[in-house]
């Protein structure tokens, strides 16, 4: 698979599978478990992996190897594979590496459940954990220990939207031979490429962004062939394979993720300058605001801001309960990535596992609302929050 092209649109669209004998201009979907030999030697060579090609799809499968391959060709690496979810990206990527007596370092601003395999599931293994703020970027080199192997860090992180510099990153990291592994979920490849700045591996939750469309739940693990190698022993033989049905739709989507990710970034930096000047809202977080305490470092290493916007009512965290009680437009949900409009109150679902002291490290403030933008017209969005502001403010002031 291959295309001319080193824009990244075109080769979202045109890298793919070798047409069959139908000439068919989208690729088929592979719906099927395995693959036949032509002969008994095709069979041991395949095996010996002395050739490459499909066997058995848990291995691969043409609809994944699509998907990777216009994923790996984003994200600027070698290899990649696919995964059921954004989670069995994150556990594979860090167990195909990690074994008793080892230690991981991880930004304290990670997603709910990758925090609960960091801090409850690793332990369990023999593997131990630090946690280091991603706005102290002078505490983690003394954090860094002898038995360190991974670094884990999400930019921008979910919920807080705080960024650490990947290139600074990516140097300790060398500078200590660690594996330094990034999940890229928030920004998706079209806004930032953390192997090209120095990161090692890259992880995705491809259920956001990468599908953006709230259909498929899948994960992606990308990096060099070598570093792959070793995931897919692991992956081959533990079995987190996503289908080929999912494959194929997130191939599609792929086509349409710079054209998406603009409209995402357009609307969600429009509503973050609306919110700022709003009278009736205490705080406003987004990377591309100059008010953003990493913004020197957001738009060195982004694109663009993404489509996450975190905020503060006035009012507390009950005014925020009533404010997502009523938008109308706008969906009420734990996703994100979506070409509709989703609030959420990570305190409370997302990230409601943590202690409040942990929240508190990480920016959740109690009544933090947290809003992926979607596609639809900005002046519905606007709209939308502001009557819910007013709603809101009613509602309290009878209390
Ligand atoms: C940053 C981040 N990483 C990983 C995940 C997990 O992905 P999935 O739900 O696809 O397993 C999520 C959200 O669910 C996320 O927001």
């Amino acid at each position: 698979m291959s295309t001319d092209s080193t824009n990244f649109e075109t080769i979202a669209i045109r890298l793919r599978e070798e047409k069959t004998k139908n000439r068919e201009h989208t690729t088929p979907i592979y719906l099927t478990s395995s693959f036949t030999f032509e002969d008994a030697e095709q069979a041991r060579a395949l095996f010996a992996d002395e050739i490459g090609g499909n066997i058995y799809t848990r291995f691969s499968n043409p609809n994944n190897n699509e998907f990777i391959a216009k994923l790996c060709a984003l994200e600027g690496a070698e290899d990649g594979i696919a995964t059921a979810s954004g989670m069995s990206a994150m556990f594979t990527s860090m167990a195909s590496f990690l074994k008793a007596g080892d230690h991981i370092l991880a930004s304290r601003s990670v997603f709910g459940s990758t925090h609960q395999i960091i801090s409850q599931l690793l332990p369990r293994w023999g593997i131990t954990y630090s946690y280091a703020d991603i706005d102290k970027p002078d505490t983690w080199e003394g954090l860094i220990q002898p038995n360190t192997k991974m670094i884990f860090i999400e930019t921008p992180s979910n919920p807080a939207l705080d960024i650490i510099d990947l290139e600074w990153l990516g140097k300790l990291a060398n500078k200590h031979k660690v594996l330094l592994n990034v999940d890229n979920c928030f920004a998706s490849p079209y806004l930032q490429q953390p192997l090209k700045w120095g990161a090692h591996i890259v992880t995705h939750s491809a259920t956001k962004f990468i599908d953006g469309q709230g259909r498929v739940i899948a994960g992606a693990i990308l990096a060099s062939k070598e570093i792959i190698k070793e995931v897919r022993f692991f992956a081959r033989h533990t079995g987190p394979s996503l289908s080929p049905m999912s494959a194929w739709m997130l191939s599609k989507s792929l086509e349409t993720l710079a054209v998406r990710m603009d409209r995402h970034c357009e609307n969600a930096f429009t509503l973050a300058k609306y919110l700022e000047k709003h009278p009736d809202i205490e705080l406003v977080k987004y990377p591309f605001l100059p008010s953003h305490p990493q913004y020197a470092v957001a738009k060195k290493q982004m694109k663009q801001g993404g489509a996450l916007v975190t905020f503060v009512v006035k009012g507390g965290i009950d005014r925020g309960r009533t404010f997502l009680n009523s938008v109308k437009l706008m969906s009420h949900s734990a996703n994100l990535g979506d070409t509709r409009t989703i609030v959420t109150h990570p305190a409370s679902t997302t990230h409601s596992k943590l202690t409040d002291d942990d929240r508190k490290q990480v920016g959740i403030l109690p009544g933090l609302i947290r809003i992926s933008t979607g596609l639809e017209h900005i002046d519905d969005l606007i709209a939308d929050v502001e009557q819910a502001l007013v709603a809101s403010k009613s509602a309290n002031s009878t209390d």
